[in-house]
């Protein structure tokens, strides 16, 4: 593991399915990483801010998630969660390269 402004590599490209969540561990921190289905990668906090629920596990649609536990609706790109709930997630820089997925520091 490299220090939190580097840029880790995480899964290959093709081990992420188009709109099913992935966990991964990068610095300590647990990610959800999510490949849209417009082809973007985004990989964000995944801890709900409502009650940590493990966003990887979420519905996807577009460019949002459901939470799976009380269905929160979140941004995938901004991170903010849509109304009438409120509140942000954190997301981090992406990258691709050679087929393998990277994530860089928060944004
Ligand atoms: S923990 Fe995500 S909506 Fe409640």
């Amino acid at each position: 593991m490299s220090m939190t402004t580097d840029k880790v590599k995480v899964m290959r490209l093709d081990e992420l399915p188009m709109q099913i969540g992935k966990e991964v561990q990068v610095n300590g921190q647990s990610i959800a990483i999510f490949r849209l289905s417009n082809g973007d990668v985004c990989a964000v906090s995944n801890r709900c801010p409502h009650k940590n629920g493990p966003l990887a596990e979420g519905i996807v649609s577009g460019e949002f998630v459901f939470c799976p536990l009380h269905d929160w609706k979140i941004s995938l790109v901004t991170g903010e969660v849509q109304k009438p709930d409120d509140g942000c997630i954190q997301t981090y820089e992406t990258d691709i390269i050679d087929g393998y997925v990277y994530i860089g520091g928060a944004k």
